[in-house]
């Protein structure tokens, strides 16, 4: 491959630039960093060079993050830390895509990543940074995926991992990750928002390299689930990419993509954005229905406790990736996630609760006809079905949450109970 790209880190807010290998994750003004890259070449040539590195060897490029490394951290790319991370499949089936009413829906699944979620991608790069720079330790606030990725990218690297998770509100199969990769773990009485706050507190007082996606680096390693999505629609890009939204450093990241996709000629033309929130976490939805006045922070509640989130930490950056690609924001109810997930776990493709928001969403746009019944539409699923067993146990219990549950049955160790199951 050819020199790096030139990429510089600028402040959104007042432009100053900063070196890159610094550990402010926000500049002196307060404004969020953001990487910006000038790529030494475009278009076919860009395209073909991401095409030509998913064959090649040696195996960075085996990775479906570091394949697309000159435009996420191009100094960066031979000494890596990642497992490797990306490659996740698309899927159609049938009969998802008859019960969203969209015969070209397609899943992209990030929960087939190392750690279960899209978070790897984010926290392969964050991580390769904090070893760059020499940091002590790591953090982050987290409602379970950010921190599982942490603990497991943070062991590899060898680097002292510290997650805040709140207390009582991370499903068991996240839980279980951050202990088992060895992050101490700190239950915080309190919610997601309060985490956020406290480790950014935590990092500026106790010098820690803080990694939550106002990370500029976890960004340009998430903005590889879009590059990889149109390089698997062959560069002729969906009409929608519908996506759950929490603290929005995803839809932010979705957004930068496909600016630059397109301002490189990667693609002849945008895709249009679907954030999609939970009803009781949905300050995002709220402002949009607003014309994006302002931001007015909720105290969050819903199931799907990976997107409880009342105070998101990129809104303004969200905003622009909706308005940039004429995007939408709606919000979908509970019960309506738990029956989106219930199809997609039938369909044997499975994901955790928030996940399913994004076919809910794509339900609920097609329905209300914003969605054409024609449009290609490409819904991700954010994390895997095994993140958050305590919901499927709930939802094919005696709990009624779902309308169709799959309740297992007991029976006495004879053939006749298994003849009476079959037939009954
Ligand atoms: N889906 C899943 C499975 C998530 O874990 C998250 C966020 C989102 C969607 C929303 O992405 O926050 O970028 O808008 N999880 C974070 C975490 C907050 O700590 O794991 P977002």
């Amino acid at each position: 491959m050819s020199e790096p790209t030139a990429m510089t880190i600028v402040c959104d807010d007042c432009g100053t630039t900063q070196p890159e290998l610094s550990t402010r994750t926000r500049c002196t003004c307060g404004g969020l960093l953001l990487v910006r890259h000038v790529p030494t070449v475009t278009g076919d040539a860009l395209r073909r060079r991401f095409d030509d590195a998913c064959c090649a060897r040696p195996s960075r490029t085996a990775s479906g993050v570091w394949r697309f490394g000159e435009i996420v951290q191009p100094l960066a790319m031979a000494d890596a830390v990642s497992h490797p991370e990306g490659n996740t499949p698309v899927m159609h089936r049938a009969a998802l895509a008859a019960w969203a009413g969209i015969d070209g829906l397609v899943v992209k699944h990030e929960g087939y990543n190392p750690t279960g979620s899209f978070k790897d991608r984010g926290m392969t790069v964050a991580v390769t940074q904090a070893r760059r720079l020499g940091a002590r330790a790591v953090a982050c606030a987290s409602t379970g995926n950010t921190s599982a990725s942490l603990a497991s990218y943070a062991a590899q690297a060898g680097i002292p991992a510290l997650v805040f998770v709140p207390e009582g509100q991370v499903a068991m199969g996240k839980l279980a990750q951050s202990l088992a990769y060895g992050a101490r773990t700190l239950m915080v009485r309190g919610d997601f928002d309060d985490c956020l706050r406290l480790v950014q507190e935590a990092g500026d007082a106790l010098g820690i390299y803080l990694v939550n996606s106002i990370n500029p680096f976890r960004l340009e390693g998430q903005k590889t689930i879009v590059l990889e999505l149109l390089r698997q629609f062959d560069w002729d890009p969906p009409d929608w990419i519908c996506l759950p939204a929490g603290n929005l450093g995803n839809t932010a990241a979705f957004g930068k993509a496909l600016e630059e996709a397109h301002a490189w000629g990667l693609i002849p033309r945008l895709p249009r954005l679907a954030a999609i929130q939970a009803s009781g976490a949905a300050p995002f939805a709220a402002a949009f229905s607003r014309g994006f006045d302002t931001l007015v922070p909720v105290q969050a509640e819903t199931l799907a406790t990976a997107i409880r989130i009342g105070a998101p930490a990129s809104y303004r950056r969200a905003v622009r990736a909706i308005t940039a690609t004429n995007g939408v924001v709606l919000h979908v109810e509970d019960r309506d996630i738990l029956e989106a997930k219930a199809r997609i776990d039938a369909a044997g493709i499975g994901c955790e609760p928030a996940s399913a928001a994004a076919v809910a969403g794509a339900r609920a746009l097609r329905s209300s006809g914003v969605i054409q019944p024609t449009d290609r539409v490409a819904a991700i699923l954010t994390g895997h079905v095994l993140k958050d067993p305590g919901i499927v146990e709930r939802m094919h219990g005696a709990g009624g949450l779902i309308e169709a549950p799959n309740r297992p049955v007991t029976i006495d160790p004879t053939l006749e109970a298994i003849s009476a199951v079959i037939d009954g």
